[in-house]
């Protein structure tokens, strides 16, 4: 099954609040974006977002220049008909993030929630830094939430490659000075604990 396959019927199978990374808000995530103070205006990417609640603070918040890529066309289509006419503001893109090619400098903000850590070819990672570095702009952030060392070696049935800071640090490269992180445990809808590391870094190329 190939990647975009897996996505897919995942989405299709369940309801989005049973998927295990399901949280009813994205909690840190949302609170360190506050913190940056940006303009409400500043545009800003969730890589990977999914069918997250993520979506709906921002708007609520005003954030007016959101873009949400997913490679599941059936999460997009979740997140949007929840949205309703809100969704109508989003930039809605379905692509890989190995794949698809993001224009230079458009983000002053890429968000990613569990979907950096699926990369475990080095290949792959490195088709994201460069999708990364080409299209977050100079003294942007980047605010990435991955497994931690603790966590199950797999999330929705897929390897992970887990992450300390030292790891995340080193894999993303020196343009990306380290702000702060936070570990914080998960419980899935089905009781399983996952650790998860957040990091905000802030590029420096
Ligand atoms: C574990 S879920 C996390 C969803 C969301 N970020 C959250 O925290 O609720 C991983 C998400 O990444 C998407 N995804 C996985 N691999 C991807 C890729 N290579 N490119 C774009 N999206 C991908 C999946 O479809 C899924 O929505």
């Amino acid at each position: 099954m190939s990647r975009k396959e897996h996505w897919d019927q995942v989405y299709s199978s369940k309801p989005s609040d049973r998927l295990g990374w399901y949280k009813p808000r994205l909690q840190t995530s949302l609170e360190w974006i506050l913190a940056l103070g940006l303009d409400r205006d500043a545009p800003v990417i969730d890589v990977g977002g999914g069918a997250s609640t993520l979506i709906d603070d921002l708007l609520e918040e005003g954030y007016s220049a959101i873009t949400v890529l997913d490679i599941a066309e059936p999460a997009l289509e979740l997140l949007r008909a929840r949205l309703g006419d809100r969704g109508a503001a989003v930039n809605w893109l379905c692509g890989d993030i190995t794949r698809i090619i993001l224009p230079e400098d458009a983000f002053e903000l890429w968000h990613d929630r569990a979907v950096f850590h699926f990369l475990t070819e080095a290949a792959d990672r490195e088709r994201y830094r460069e999708n990364l570095c080409r299209a977050l702009r100079p003294g942007g952030r980047l605010i990435i939430g991955t497994f931690a060392p603790e966590a199950p070696p797999k999330c929705s049935g897929l390897p992970v490659q887990r992450y300390d800071t030292d790891l995340l640090r080193e894999t993303l490269g020196k343009e990306f000075e380290l702000q702060h992180h936070r570990k914080e445990l998960h419980v899935t809808p089905g009781g399983v604990e996952q650790m998860y590391l957040y990091c905000a870094f802030r590029f420096a190329p």
